[in-house]
């Protein structure tokens, strides 16, 4: 496992998550396997959100946490707030804020969060809301560090306007095959392509200047949760390289999927949402590589990119 150092965060946190919204699918017993063969692998951050499973991730993953025999203070429990798919509104206000924390602390059977970060953009939200509910949670020890999820250079600009702690992470999709991150880096004014577009107002170049740490969710699923692209048949191309590469190293190509998403110089965490151990001990396998320069861009054309 490789572990880096969030600026102004956790340290030591390993750079592969584990993701666990899927984890409403296991039992209690299953549940305390997972975290356990996570552990084995090196993972120490476990990624939740209130709303997944309408807080049946919590419940599960607090349920199941004391059979691992480890200790809180062994791991980083990172929670998010603000999505209400159940009430079809998304929230920001001091209010919501609070009451999902505390929901999140009470299902997780814990007295602190690492990390809480607001999910996705609320389009009414109030920074100075949001600055008040943060402080009231860092005072009281509730939450030690805080980010955010699917948000903008400008709405993260709006919130440090008023926000006195550092916001440290940027949970974004990215994936060989979701690459939107990335791609109008390449095409700026590519009127060929819409690849050009920059539909993220340069989030990647914000977070690096800005010492935001990104992690990158649905780390090997295309679309939006559309499945898995590792050995599906729409993506010849892109697997037989992964195939190929995995090879020389020696590792499965999740593993290759993976490492391509952590050889980024911006230095990004994967969150992994596999529920099955052999899985995530195959993309564990990435720490053993380290792609070169070549690779990683035979990956990015394999994956149906182009230079311009
Ligand atoms: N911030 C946000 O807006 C946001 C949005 C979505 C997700 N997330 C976070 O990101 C995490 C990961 O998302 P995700 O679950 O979509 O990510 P993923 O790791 O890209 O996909 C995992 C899914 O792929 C399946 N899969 C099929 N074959 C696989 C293989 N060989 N190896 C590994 N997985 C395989 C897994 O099934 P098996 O379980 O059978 O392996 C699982 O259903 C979530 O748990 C959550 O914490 C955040």
């Amino acid at each position: 496992m490789q572990y880096l150092n969030i600026v102004n965060g956790p340290e030591h946190a390993s750079s592969i998550i584990l993701g666990c919204m899927r984890m409403p699918a296991l039992s209690v017993s299953d549940a305390a396997g997972m975290i356990r063969a996570a552990w084995q692998e090196g993972i120490n951050f476990f990624d939740h959100a209130t709303c997944y499973g309408d807080g049946e991730a919590e419940t599960r993953f607090g349920d199941a946490f004391p059979e691992t025999g480890l200790r809180r203070e062994q791991v980083y429990l990172q929670s998010k707030c603000g999505l209400h798919f159940d009430r079809k509104e998304f929230d920001w206000s001091k209010e919501d804020i609070l009451s999902s924390v505390d929901g999140s602390l009470r299902r997780l059977r814990t007295d602190y969060l690492d990390t809480l970060l607001l999910h996705r953009p609320d389009l009414l939200f109030e920074p100075e809301q949001v600055a008040e509910a943060f402080e009231q949670l860092w005072q009281s020890g509730k939450v030690r560090f805080f980010g955010v999820s699917n948000v903008t250079p400008g709405q993260l600009m709006l919130l440090k306007k008023y926000v006195r702690q550092p916001l440290v992470i940027n949970q974004l999709q990215f994936s060989l095959e979701q690459t939107q991150l990335i791609d109008p880096g390449l095409y700026l004014n590519n009127l060929t392509t819409d690849r050009s577009v920059d539909r993220d107002n340069g989030v990647l170049d914000y977070c690096r200047l800005n010492s935001i740490t990104i992690q990158a969710w649905s780390p090997l699923q295309f679309g939006m949760f559309k499945g898995c692209f590792v050995d599906h048949p729409d993506f010849p191309e892109m697997n037989r390289a992964l195939g190929e590469i995995g090879e020389q190293y020696g590792v499965p190509k999740t593993a290759v999927a993976i490492a391509w998403i952590l050889r980024h110089p911006a230095r990004m965490q994967a969150i992994a949402g596999t529920m099955n151990p052999q899985h995530l001990r195959d993309i564990c396998a990435a720490a053993k590589v380290r792609l070169t320069h070549q690779e990683w861009y035979r990956l990015y054309l394999a994956a149906g990119k182009f230079l311009p």
